[in-house]
């Protein structure tokens, strides 16, 4: 193998938010920061750069906390449940985690441990004594995001106590107008309670210089997050709850009843993830080189309703751990950490308007959707017609169209008749005679069509990249039309352009493989095999069971016990084939009968919805 990971090698980290345990994901989940992050991970690999993809499951909160309520388990029980489920879903949708972990392990707490000493030290997280909400019935907490009211911000009426997912701002439950429970629709009652609060004003200038130097960011991010620092106030980053990371300090780490809030601990994931994958592939400093090194890239990815917490809350953690803000200071042991270079979001798929939830009964199960129809279908469907730019609407009518058409008459159609071909008149890839104008013209369409690619990928324009990949096959089904081999195989005299225009063919069909691996790794590595290649093209990636080991000493207060066992997504990537350009075909290689890529589906589908997620008229 050529060694790519040359002096002109960029190290990116790719940042993929981590979804709650409190359930299995459906498809709206996984086109927000699943499916486009591990595309951009896939092409950046195969550019030769050295990627860090690292997430996990989001094991803390009140999410995790309802969730446990309602199936009668503990929150440890549930987390596990829903940590295997998610692990597993992921896994098979082949997304190349460097390493895919939890919130709750020891190395995690550890490292929200050191950022929240260093952020105190520094005199970011200050004690505040504020108002709580408490319900009047039961004379419990409310969490905030169980209080609803009116926003008074914008006015929207169903604003949450955390947060208005109208007009983005970050809520506290008092500021709400005529605030509600959302569980029993009393009126809460507000009661003192002390808290640590993250000191945003102190960090304003320093947030706001960051964001304007951050001019690339697709608009509609880049214009939310910068109306978010027109408003900026403390906030609270602990909570009323015995679920969560303890506080690290004297006096408040073993109050059963205050924790961490999970925003507080979960952003702090990308990087406790970083260090963890490091010391389980056995260099334990290796995390620093995507950390620590300012020409490295970060990339982080989600759906919209997580913009906040990534371009507000995580950089200034980072900017208060740094040292960075109005009351200075000094970064803790981990050193001075890098701040995001892009905050990548998706917007909202939707089902016939409403946004994927399943309280509304409109949910599609990745696990139902994956054995149903496989995880490059979904890719493909997510990656050119997914929420990009603005929500979207998913309608199984044109899930079978992009199926249909695109990926089995299209693609599948012109891999299977260009190995057919070639492999019935010459069992080899044939070699090529003197070629003329009209394979010129392709091969060079179809070599070019790398850097333009390329260029959309490294952007994260994954529709316009999609489709760029989709036109060289389109050009090479129109080649084919034209040059017309099944007519020159029957005269012996019209063998020598035959095995030019099919050698043509299987070339391009090579090259558009190799662009469409982003996005359809598991056929990508099928085509790699029938066009006579030998192991791993496309690497997917594996489920490991591990111990929480990690730090063996206990660095921090209230660390979950040594020993306990998950699985987490690791992989093997540095050691695939893939990579971003023309690979030469071989003259000669044998070649076997080729069996269809993409079955297609009974359009009928596309009217009634599969039994088990009927469309409802
Ligand atoms: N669990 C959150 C959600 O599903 C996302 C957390 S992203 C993290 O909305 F980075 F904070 F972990
Ligand atoms: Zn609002």
């Amino acid at each position: 193998m050529v060694d790519r990971l040359d002096a002109m090698s960029n190290t990116v980290l790719t940042a993929v938010a981590w979804p709650y345990a409190n359930g299995p994901r459906h498809i709206g989940h996984v086109s927000g920061f699943g499916v486009p992050s591990d595309v951009f991970s896939r092409y950046q690999r195969m550019a030769g750069n050295r990627v860090l993809m690292v997430s996990g499951t989001d094991e803390h909160g009140t999410p995790i906390l309802v969730q446990a309520e309602n199936e009668g388990v503990s929150t440890r029980e549930l987390a596990d449940r829903y940590n295997r489920v998610i692990t597993k879903d992921l896994a098979d949708l082949g997304l190349s985690y460097d390493l895919f972990t939890r919130t709750t392990t020891r190395n995690h707490y550890a490292v929200v441990q050191e950022l929240f000493r260093t952020l105190h030290t520094n005199g970011y997280l200050v004690p505040r004594t504020t108002t709580g909400a408490i319900s009047p019935s039961t004379g419990r907490t409310l969490p905030d995001r169980y209080v609803e009211g009116t926003c008074p911000i914008c006015g929207y009426d169903g604003a949450r106590g955390d947060q208005c997912d109208n007009c983005g701002h970050q809520l506290d439950p008092a500021d709400l107008i005529n605030p509600r429970s959302k569980i029993n629709g009393e009126t809460p009652k507000f009661v003192e309670t002390e808290h640590f609060f993250l000191d945003l004003p102190a960090l304003a200038d320093a947030l706001g210089g960051w964001l304007k130097t951050r001019t690339d960011w697709r608009p509609n991010v880049l214009r939310f997050s910068l109306n978010l620092i027109a408003d900026l106030r403390p906030r609270a980053m602990s909570r009323d709850i015995d679920w969560g990371v303890p506080i690290p300090l004297e006096g408040w780490s073993d109050r059963p009843d205050k924790k961490l809030y999970v925003w507080f601990d979960a952003v702090i994931g990308y990087l406790s993830a970083s260090i963890e994958w490091a010391h389980r592939t056995g260099d334990p400093e290796a995390w620093r080189e995507w950390w620590c090194d300012p020409k490295a890239l970060s990339y982080y990815f989600m759906g919209k309703d997580n913009i906040t917490f990534h371009s507000q809350i995580w950089p200034a953690e980072l900017l208060g751990h740094n040292g960075e803000g109005s009351l200075g200071g000094q970064p803790g042991a981990l050193g001075k950490l890098n701040l995001p270079t892009e905050v990548v979001s998706s917007e909202f798929l939707t089902m016939s308007g409403s946004k994927f939830s399943t309280s509304r009964g409109t949910v599609i199960y990745v696990r139902d959707f994956l054995r149903e129809y496989g995880p490059d279908a979904l890719r493909y469907f997510i990656s050119v017609a997914g929420p990009e730019n603005q929500d979207t609407d998913f309608t199984w009518d044109e899930f079978v169209r992009r199926t249909n058409f695109e990926l089995a008459n299209e693609w599948g159609n012109l891999v299977n008749r260009s190995l057919s071909m070639a492999h019935k008149n010459f069992g080899v890839i044939p070699t090529p005679g003197t070629r003329s104008e009209i394979d010129v013209t392709l091969l060079t369409a179809a070599d070019q069509a790398f850097g333009t690619v390329g260029a959309l990928l490294e952007r994260s324009r994954f529709k316009q990249a999609a489709s760029e990949a989709m036109r060289v096959v389109t050009l090479a089904n129109r080649y084919i039309s034209e040059t017309e081999p099944w007519k020159l195989a029957k005269d012996p005299a019209d063998a020598e352009r035959l095995s030019t225009v099919l050698h043509t063919a299987l070339q391009v069909v090579s090259d558009a493989n190799a662009m469409l691996t982003p996005f359809l790794p598991h056929s990508a590595q099928s085509v790699h095999t029938a066009l006579g290649g030998s192991g791993v093209w496309a690497a997917l990636p594996e489920i490991r069971e591990v111990t929480d080991d990690i730090p063996s000493e206990p660095v921090g207060v209230g660390l979950p016990e040594v020993g306990h066992s998950y699985p987490v997504i690791m992989g093997d990537y540095a050691g695939e084939q893939a990579h971003w350009s023309r690979t030469e075909i071989t003259a000669g290689t044998p070649l076997v009968k080729p069996t269809p890529l993409f079955a297609k589906l009974d359009p009928k589908l596309g009217e009634t919805g599969p039994d088990w997620a009927p469309i409802s008229s």
